[in-house]
């Protein structure tokens, strides 16, 4: 589905009215006139608010309560510079509150030090991942444009590249940063994707240090006292790009793909996302780092892995002692990178379709089993979290998101099976957040998938509700009219 140039002014004059348009994709409509879904669903935000009495197709389940969270860039345009990379633009949160069968809306970009600079001043001061501010020296935002997690009553924008926001559950304001009492230095990336153990709370994080030889920390904060400490040091060879952890009952993994920034390029100032760098040749690393290390004395395992592009995992646990069993969303085609940094050039270029494997290391004998394909084409791979780190037969992922037509699988990693929904023409989606049902038995997949989607005819977003077991409909919010970048990640939770 696309908006032909009549629709698409149509919507732009709207836009402009409330000093929204984003006038540079306008000027930037390929020949015919089309503009993606891709780019549409990506495209800066309608507008900042809070809308009641949302339209419902279907009915909200009545145990439902309690507030998706989900962040994303939120721009595709600023003070007339287009950026181009998909990780590129202010943060925007957005909130689905549902309460006893109505569900209201909250939408606002995150007022970080950053943003209020720069909107005070009109242009452009600060680099994006993808795009340099021209004309600025200065360097980038520390943008909570990647996750939203609850976190000891609050909830954690994080950006990956520097100390988590914290950020109003109410109003979204900019509450300052999450330095762990000092634990977490300024130097130090911080990962977007920590892992929560799901009896106590406890976070498990990471970051590298942003100076030779970039130095990983492993870090372990306590949920109940807030109290945090590092783990594990382990100086590195240059500066990797690690997006994803996994937690077992015994183990922290983190595996180093050989996926780096080439620090030159950088220096010849070029953006982050211009110097991401893949070696297809090279081995992955995977580093299991023992929990318990209360004598100090633990030493993290490694293993080496083929080489692959992830950027997720899916669940991980120890069928037997010694051995991890997990998922992973690997490329395996560094042509991936030149597909996000030129997202928004709307260049014809064929999604890179990354492919869902299973696989078992043994620690002890540093062997892996053969990579089994589960699916291919999917990303964002969620799973019932109260299971993290023991076994968990599902996960939910999108299907070609983005796209248009674009569907959520429902991966059966014990039998390798799948089934999916489409979300129909002019249409697609993004992640698939799980959340278990009240009452009734437990049981993994008791529960519904909320996803997040756009309509690109009328140019609107929409929140997907669905049952987990059966993929079928449940409900959709529309979001009074309004569209904002669909995102990566989210969490629900009741705050
Ligand atoms: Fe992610």
């Amino acid at each position: 589905m696309q908006l032909s140039r009549r629709e698409f002014t149509k919507y732009l004059v709207g836009a402009a009215a409330v000093g929204l348009a984003d006038l540079s994709v306008f000027s930037q409509m390929s020949g015919d006139g089309k503009l993606s879904i891709r780019r549409l669903a990506t495209a800066t935000a309608s507008g900042e608010g809070t809308w009641q009495n949302l339209k419902v197709e279907g009915k909200i389940p009545a145990d439902l309560n309690g507030t998706l969270f989900r962040t994303a860039p939120g721009e595709s345009e600023r003070f007339g510079v287009r950026l181009m990379h998909l990780f590129d633009g202010d943060a925007y949160v957005a909130g689905w509150e549902f309460r006893e069968g109505k569900v209201s809306l909250r939408g606002r970009y995150v007022p970080s030090p950053e943003r209020v600079e720069e909107r005070k001043d009109g242009k452009m001061i600060y680099s994006e991942y993808g795009t340099m501010a021209p004309g600025s020296r200065r360097g980038s935002k520390n943008q909570p444009s990647v996750n939203i997690v609850e976190w000891r009553g609050g909830l954690l924008g994080l950006s990956e590249g520097s100390l988590p926001t914290k950020i109003d559950p109410k109003t979204f304001d900019h509450l300052g940063y999450e330095n762990f009492g000092g634990v977490v230095p300024g130097y130090l990336t911080f990962t977007a994707h920590p892992r929560f153990d799901p009896t106590t709370g406890d976070m498990f994080a990471f970051g590298f240090e942003k100076r030779p030889p970039g130095t990983m920390h492993v870090i372990r904060i306590e949920n109940k006292t807030g109290k945090a400490e590092t783990m594990f040091k382990v100086p590195q060879q240059g500066f990797n790009m690690v997006h994803d952890s996994m937690l077992t009952e015994n183990y922290f993994v983190i595996i180093i793909h050989p996926q780096f920034y080439d620090l030159q390029g950088m220096m010849g100032g070029k953006t982050m996302g211009e110097n991401l760098r893949y070696d297809s040749e090279k081995p992955s690393l995977l580093y299991a780092f023992p929990r318990n290390n209360a004598d100090g004395k633990a030493e993290p395992i490694t293993v080496e892995l083929p080489p692959a592009l992830v950027y997720h995992y899916g669940n991980a646990y120890e069928p037997k002692p010694g051995k991890i069993a997990f998922e992973m969303v690997a490329y395996n085609d560094k042509r991936i990178y030149d597909f996000l940094r030129s997202w928004r050039a709307d260049t014809q270029m064929e999604f890179v379709r990354p492919r869902v494997k299973h696989t078992v290391v043994d620690l002890n004998s540093k062997t892996f089993s053969p990579l089994d394909d589960l699916f291919e084409g999917a990303e964002f791979p969620r799973y019932d979290m109260r299971l993290t780190g023991k076994p968990a037969r599902y996960l939910y992922a999108a299907d070609r998101l983005y796209e248009e037509d674009a569907a959520i699988a429902r991966i059966d990693t014990q039998k390798k099976t799948s089934t999916k929904f489409n979300i129909g023409k002019g249409r697609t989606l993004a992640e698939p957040v799980f959340v278990p049902k009240a009452g009734g038995k437990p049981s993994e997949d008791r529960g519904w998938l909320l996803v997040q989607g756009f309509d690109g005819g009328r140019n609107e977003n929409f929140l997907e509700v669905r049952d987990a077991q059966t993929l079928g409909f449940q409900a959709r919010v529309w979001a009074a009219g309004q569209h904002f970048p669909l995102g990566f990640h989210g969490n629900f939770c009741n705050l």
